[in-house]
């Protein structure tokens, strides 16, 4: 189904052009904190919490959902909070084209489109090519955090970032239910309020640990109607 566009005015939405003009995250948001990344934020909820317990950090939250970036920007000026921006992008296409190597403390993807069908699962966001990415993009003792309520999704990434040496894991299993003081995304919510669990993966790059640069796949541009270069 196609998305029903709206323009997004919010001084809190960066443009991809606005981003390519400022050359950093850090030129646009004035400072050097340290960045996080959160992949398919939805309508903004998680990152508005997590940045509030992280002060000392910028945020920036991607998703590919017109709407839901609107919403986001709408919630994130309410919230007053100055250390997030939302940006519509796909996430390889972010990662690969503008943050780059070691650019990031910490990656966030909660509950991330589970293509449930087995003929499907090829299209899933974590898999190898994406692990490697991450490895990537994340600072030496970065930290990549994962949540989802599809329990094959869980644990198999559980298992292939356990197998991984490149990572180290923060609990004590592959993954976890319980989510600490982890904040709480819509669909989480969701899931927790029906009785279901949520799998927790939280797994940091181990320092001193060589990656090589990934290569982008063809397909992960998204172009939108009212982009202009
Ligand atoms: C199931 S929703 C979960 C939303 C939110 N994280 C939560 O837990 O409530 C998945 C979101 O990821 C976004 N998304 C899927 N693939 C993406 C990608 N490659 N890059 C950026 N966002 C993506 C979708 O548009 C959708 O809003």
């Amino acid at each position: 189904m196609p998305q029903r566009m709206t323009l997004i005015t919010s001084p809190i939405f960066i443009p991809e052009a606005q981003l390519k003009k400022a050359g950093s995250f850090a030129a646009l948001f004035g400072n050097n904190h340290p960045l996080a990344l959160e992949v398919g934020c939805g309508i903004g909820d998680f990152v508005i919490q997590i940045a509030r317990q992280h002060p000392e950090m910028n945020f920036v939250a991607i998703d590919i959902f017109n709407q839901g970036c609107r919403q986001t920007c709408s919630r994130i000026e309410t919230s007053g909070l100055n250390n997030i921006r939302m940006m519509r992008i796909e996430a390889r296409y972010l990662m690969y084209q503008y943050l780059g190597e070691q650019s990031l403390k910490r990656i966030y993807i909660n509950c991330p489109d589970p293509w449930p069908k087995k003929r499907h699962r090829k299209r899933r966001l974590l898999n190898n090519d994406f692990l490697n990415l991450a490895l990537y993009c994340l600072l030496p003792g970065g930290v990549l955090n994962f949540t989802t309520d599809f329990a094959d999704y869980g644990a198999s990434t559980g298992e292939i970032l356990a197998d991984d040496e490149r990572f180290v894991n923060q609990h004590t299993t592959p993954y976890t239910h319980d989510l600490g003081d982890y904040p709480v995304s819509k669909y989480m919510c969701r899931f927790l309020d029906l009785g279901q669990p949520i799998y927790f993966c939280r797994y940091a790059r181990k320092a001193g640990v060589q990656i090589e640069p990934p290569r982008l796949q063809k397909g992960f541009r998204l172009r939108w109607p009212e982009e202009t270069e």
